[in-house]
């Protein structure tokens, strides 16, 4: 058989990596800021995203989101003498408002935070599984999958964003509930105006969407709200102006959990008034790793976020130096390290609560190192094989804000798939979740992101289900706050903000480089390496096809918000591939 003409060239890359593997020793030349210096990447030809943009820059603060007027409602806080908590929670309800695909008060979520004296903490607003919920309740008479998960009333889990941003709030913030959802209650009751994102996103989901009531609000005669209109949501003012005025509990016990129980009730759900009483966001101890010197804050169980990145960034630091950024050898052993991370996320991470997870063991160094030392760099490794297909779809949101007493907040909330579980309850304005389906519910098979999950993920009544939400907060080597990152794309949110994290400390990328890199991902299962169209150049395809990587390419590969502190403040992007609008706030 023929040979392609590189196989030596890949073969020499990867060996120049192998012998570059030790132990990791912290790198020097640091800047005055403590940064060292950055350095302009190479794409290849014909990538999409050049890079040398300008990021947005703010003196004090800035918030990264992925809606603009929803980052203006944190600024607003800010501005007012708020800080980055009562900032993040006002941005977390705006975008309940203005971003519906993902913002919500019907989902969950997590937040890391890190105060400026240096105090830590993360955490779990994830939704809850119904207590009549139950392991197999949804497989078909022959064990398959429905799609009951995914769609309608009965995919919803118990929503904790309202606890988990209350709770947040009371611990860190400065301000009184009522005022930081101010500007969601005005953006709600007053309207804003449909942009093309808005207007794009619901044509898109209109077949999912018009099957409930949302069709009477966000469709006329059928047709996505137009771009131009102003947008107000009457019964979600109400809802937030109830929270406000009375605390979590009027989504908890009030008007608003009744509502939403007797909707639950109509439409064949089985979220009831006791799963909304039980309801408690949890707070964690924040994952706390090192990098080549660097300090990272993440996210532990119930998500897996904090400790598959963990996990993977203790392999690469094997690397004295990792391989070049878009080389056939950095591509491989990413890959292979992330297969490693997500072998075991699939089968050892859940909700704490119920499954006792390795937390110590799956981030220490020395497991780590033993993990990198079967990664053969001549050679794939492949994962036991099995169907699965990955999805695409961006449909969760991710919000950076740093302030300016340099306080951070990183917070990913979802609904899970774009608008939930379509189920619109129109009396209270609101999107209901379909987390149910980021549990295993068929232990072994793909949910829809094609992860496959085992026991430790199964549904039981009262458990969260994993998820791979991962905010996340970097020092530099002088302990200062660096970045504050995070993602949307389901597993993909791992592998795009870990690639963020490496772009900015190995391949040291200013923060709209690295935003704008190409990236792959890799989730063990299916057992394909994933790279961005036109991101990888032909002779790095071919040798990775050499050493036995099934690649394929997919559009974004998830969507990301980031802040990064550069000499004389903060940088922002808000995720290059969504379209560009621009969803920074900063002064
Ligand atoms: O928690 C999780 O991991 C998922 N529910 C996130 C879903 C997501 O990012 C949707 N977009 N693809």
């Amino acid at each position: 058989m023929p040979r392609p003409l590189h196989l030596h060239h890949a073969f020499a890359f990867l060996l120049v990596a192998s012998a570059c593997q030790r132990a990791p020793t912290p790198s020097s030349s640091l800047g005055a800021t403590g940064i060292p210096p950055r350095r302009a990447p190479a794409f290849p030809a014909g990538w999409r995203l050049p890079a040398g943009e300008a990021a947005a820059f703010g003196e004090h603060f800035m918030i990264a989101s992925n809606e603009r007027r929803a980052s203006d409602a944190g600024n607003e806080i800010i501005r007012a003498g708020g800080n980055a908590v009562d900032a993040a929670v006002a941005v977390g309800f705006a975008l309940a408002v203005t971003y519906p695909v993902a913002g919500n008060v019907g989902g969950g979520g997590f937040m890391v935070i890190r105060m400026a004296d240096g105090r830590a903490a993360a955490i779990d607003y994830r939704e809850m599984a119904p207590l009549a919920s139950s392991r197999d309740m949804y497989l078909d008479a022959q064990g398959n999958p429905t799609n009951e998960s995914i769609v309608g009333y009965r995919a919803s889990g118990v929503p904790g964003a309202v606890a988990g941003m209350a709770e947040a709030l009371s611990k860190y913030g400065t301000m009184p509930l009522a005022r930081v959802m101010e500007p969601a209650i005005r953006l709600a009751r007053d309207g804003f105006t449909v942009d093309s994102s808005l207007s794009r996103s619901l044509t898109a989901s209109r077949d999912y969407l018009t099957r409930f009531d949302a069709k009477d609000v966000f469709y006329t005669e059928g047709q996505a709200l137009a771009l131009g209109t102003t947008f107000k949501q009457p019964a979600l003012a109400r809802t937030l102006q109830l929270i406000a005025d009375q605390g979590p509990k009027a989504f908890y016990g009030g008007e608003v959990g009744d509502s939403l129980v007797a909707a639950m009730q109509r439409g064949g759900g089985i979220i009831t008034r006791q799963d909304l009483l039980n309801y408690k966001a949890e707070w964690r101890t924040p994952i706390r790793s090192t990098y080549r010197g660097y300090s990272l804050f993440t996210m532990p169980p119930a998500s897996s976020g904090g400790i598959t990145i963990t996990e993977t960034l203790n392999m690469l630091e094997t690397w004295d130096t990792l391989p070049a950024f878009g080389s056939a050898a950095y591509a491989h052993v990413l890959a292979s390290a992330y297969q490693r991370a997500f072998i075991d996320r699939n089968s050892k991470l859940a909700d704490p609560k119920f499954v006792a997870v390795p937390i110590d063991q799956l981030t220490s160094k020395a497991y780590a190192r033993a993990l990198a030392r079967t990664i053969d760099l001549t050679k794939k490794t492949p994962t036991p094989p099995n169907g699965s297909q990955i999805a695409d779809g961006m449909h969760t949101t991710h919000y950076s804000v740093v302030d300016d007493k340099g306080n951070a907040v990183a917070t990913t909330t979802t609904l899970n798939n774009g608008y939930g579980s379509a189920v619109y309850l129109k009396n209270v304005g609101f999107f209901m979740n379909d987390e149910m389906d980021d549990f295993a519910t068929a232990p072994g098979k793909p949910n829809m992101f094609g992860l496959v999950q085992f026991e430790a993920n199964a549904i039981a009544p009262g458990k969260r289900m994993l998820s791979a939400m991962s905010p996340s907060i970097v020092l530099d080597q002088k302990g200062e706050l660096l970045l504050v990152v995070g993602a949307a794309g389901g597993p993909r949110i791992i592998t795009a903000t870990s690639q963020v994290i490496l772009n900015v400390i190995d391949h040291r990328m200013n923060l709209s480089d690295a935003m704008r890199a190409p990236r792959l991902h890799h989730q063990a299962l299916p057992d394909t390496l994933f790279y961005e169209t036109g991101g990888l150049t032909q002779s790095a395809q071919d040798s990775l096809r050499v050493i036995g990587h099934g690649l394929r390419f997919i559009g974004a590969s998830a969507n990301v918000n980031a802040v990064m502190r550069v000499r004389g403040g903060w940088e922002g992007v808000s995720e290059p591939r969504s379209g560009g609008t621009g969803g920074t706030s900063a002064r």
